[in-house]
């Protein structure tokens, strides 16, 4: 194959690299290696797959720099960042290395002397992944290491935006002595048609997506066409809620790390921020300060703290909505403009309110809305009042609040006084709108395996 896309850097708008621009003709070829590459990888004993998955995540901590630098210059993560977000790749890549070996079955009591039940579980096959840009290493080993762990091969279609580190994470796969046909990366420049090929085709029994929800949509529909498995991890518009005995100097520094992480580019960072009036003001100005102070800049230097936004549709995005608030009457206390190129100062709104849109998409940039509030109840209604259910968090002293407001809220994680609660052992995932399934912990590997009933009569 000979065509090829350029990679662009959101940081310079210049080309970093040409990637393979992969079509159906390479789709279809790169499903029948993945069916060959099952029966036998399936076969493999799990202390085998364990060791393989041991090695990858060894040479992935070995080849850090390289991967941060791919991440700082196709999709503009500050560098010092993206050498954390290896370092939470190999954590899921470590995690499903141990994990392979407690695929455990199950014996069930019979109603029949004569009989035995058991229950098996067993991979569900070839397994397509489609995987967002905004962590183009994390996102890759949290859906590929179960699945690989569990014995299923894997084709991996990364963000047009991101395809670099995905190939270098599949060289380092063959390095580490992974066959290659059982983890393929197809890069395209066309997703739609590249996609359509492995929607088709029932020999993919498994569908793991990131992405948006509009999107996630549509694959789940197209999936249902050959009754493959999915799992879907949307979008998410996280609530963030203060409550009047919170340490206000603590939900200041978790609220700004969660907020500006990946210039807001993450779908569990803080969208919406209600503070209880008790400490509206100092949390507003503390916090103020505390993004005041965060250094924009070129993504490869060691000092930037905020990166450029992806690109161009995504910069016009958070434009539009700190606009429209401004226009609506909220007040920018920090930045509320774009910056050189495709950045955006770090912005904080004030005196934001219903009915304004960032309260009501996900904006995927680093702005800080905060909404004032004085009765509990009202807050967790207002953080419920959405379509999305992906993560929320809340700060406060009280116990008895946390595990009440804790419970009350509708989403598949919760942080109390925890801003960054992702972690490889803890299943990762939404409800509502923003998806199916679980990513990471025990739950991560099961979206891999189908169960078989053996039933024995003596
Ligand atoms: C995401 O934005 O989808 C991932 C964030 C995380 O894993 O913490």
């Amino acid at each position: 194959m000979s065509a090829t896309f350029a990679v662009m850097s959101p940081a310079t708008g210049r080309s970093v690299a040409d990637a393979p621009d992969n079509g159906p003709a390479e789709a279809k070829a790169a499903i029948a290696k993945a069916v060959t590459a099952f029966e036998t990888w399936r076969r493999t004993t799990a202390y085998e797959r364990s060791a393989i998955l041991r090695a990858w995540a060894t040479r992935m901590l070995a080849s850090d720099a390289d991967l941060a630098r791919l991440m700082a210059q196709e999709m503009g993560k500050p560098v010092t960042e993206a050498r954390g977000e290896v370092r939470y790749a190999v954590s899921f890549v470590e995690w499903y290395a141990e994990e392979a070996k407690r695929v455990y079955g199950e014996t069930v009591p019979s109603q029949a002397a004569h009989k035995r039940i058991l229950v098996q579980p067993q991979p569900v096959g070839p397994v397509y992944a489609i995987t967002p840009w905004n962590f183009p290493a994390a996102m890759i080993t949290r859906k590929a290491a179960p699945a690989l762990a569990a014995g299923c091969s894997v084709i991996l279609k990364p963000a047009e935006q991101s395809p670099l580190t995905a190939i270098r994470l599949a060289e380092l796969w063959v390095e580490a002595g992974g066959p290659a046909d059982v983890f393929q990366v197809l890069p395209t420049s066309d997703p739609v048609a590249l996609s359509g090929v492995f929607f088709d085709d029932p020999a993919i029994r498994k569908l793991s997506f990131t992405g948006s929800t509009e999107v996630g949509v549509k694959l789940a529909a197209q999936s249902a066409k050959t009754m493959k498995r999915v799992s879907l991890e949307l979008g998410g518009h996280a609530p963030f809620l203060i409550f009047a005995d919170a340490d206000v100097d603590r939900a200041v520094s978790e609220v700004a790390a969660s907020k500006f992480r990946n210039a807001g580019q993450t779908c569990v960072c803080a969208n919406r921020i209600y503070v209880h009036d008790a400490v509206h003001d100092a949390f507003v100005e503390r916090f103020s300060a505390v993004v005041s102070a965060l250094r924009v800049g070129d993504p490869l230097d060691e000092a930037t703290q905020v990166g450029p936004l992806v690109d161009a549709q995504g910069h016009e995005k958070v434009r539009a909505h700190v606009d429209d608030a401004l226009a609506r009457g909220a007040r920018a206390v920090v930045g509320g403009k774009g910056g050189e190129g495709l950045h955006f100062q770090p912005t904080v709104l004030t005196g934001v309110s219903r009915g304004m849109r960032i309260l009501e998409e996900e904006t995927f940039g680093p702005v800080a809305p905060i909404i004032r509030f004085s009765e509990d109840e009202d807050a967790v209604r207002q953080a419920n009042d959405t379509p999305f259910g992906l993560a929320a968090y809340l700060w406060t002293r009280d116990l008895s609040r946390a595990f009440r407001v804790a419970e009350a809220l509708d989403y598949g994680i919760v942080g109390v006084n925890d801003g960054l609660p992702s972690a490889a052992q803890a299943p990762f995932g939404g409800v509502k709108m923003s998806g199916v399934g679980r990513e990471g912990g025990k739950w991560g590997i099961e979206e891999y395996l189908d169960l078989k009933f053996i039933s024995i009569a003596l």
